[in-house]
């Protein structure tokens, strides 16, 4: 087990689109393992492999101290199937860490995804859970919620963003 490095806005690997896995081997468990661990000792709900600079098409997400129906979800390929509603909730990311902002995202979402040993499920997300699965697999298409705000806002968000980023350089 290993904590990993967290990468922060602009780093370039946010940006990219990640590749398919392929290979369901020992070492994808291990980072999936090393990712879940990462995530819980953020603390965050949510973690996609390039946030730790592995570009790859792997997930995890656990709402469960915000939604006790929910559990560890170890995703792989996953890909929204199917999508409904509309809501429009507060965000945040452990790669834009001390800045949240209301992003409008569908209310349930279908999610078809592989687990680690290749088998293919569909589950339906609501709530919370549906949030962090449209967040997570932005991240695997390299794209950040503050993508998604409206141009003053992004520009908001830059100039708030130079002083978290002389904050967190300040507390290393
Ligand atoms: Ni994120």
């Amino acid at each position: 087990m290993a904590l990993l490095r967290i990468r922060h806005y602009p780093d370039p690997v946010l940006k990219k689109v990640a590749a398919q896995v392929t290979e369901f081997d020992d070492s994808l468990h291990q980072l999936a393992h090393d990712m879940a661990e990462t995530m819980y000792a953020a603390p965050g709900v949510g973690l996609a492999a390039p946030q730790v600079g592995i570009s790859k098409r792997l997930t995890v997400i656990d709402c469960s101290a915000r939604d006790e129906d929910a559990q560890l979800l170890v995703m792989v390929n996953p890909e929204v199937i199917d999508q409904e509603g509309e809501c429009f909730e507060e965000e945040g990311c452990l790669s834009v860490p001390e800045y949240y902002a209301k992003v409008s995202r569908s209310a349930t979402v279908k999610v078809r995804f592989q687990d680690l040993d290749e088998k293919t499920h569909v589950i339906e997300a609501q709530g919370l859970t549906s949030v962090a699965c449209q967040h997570e697999i932005d991240h695997l298409d390299g794209i950040l919620f503050v993508d998604h705000l409206s141009p003053l806002k992004r520009s908001i968000f830059r100039k708030k963003w130079k002083k978290i980023q002389e904050h967190l350089t300040e507390q290393m």
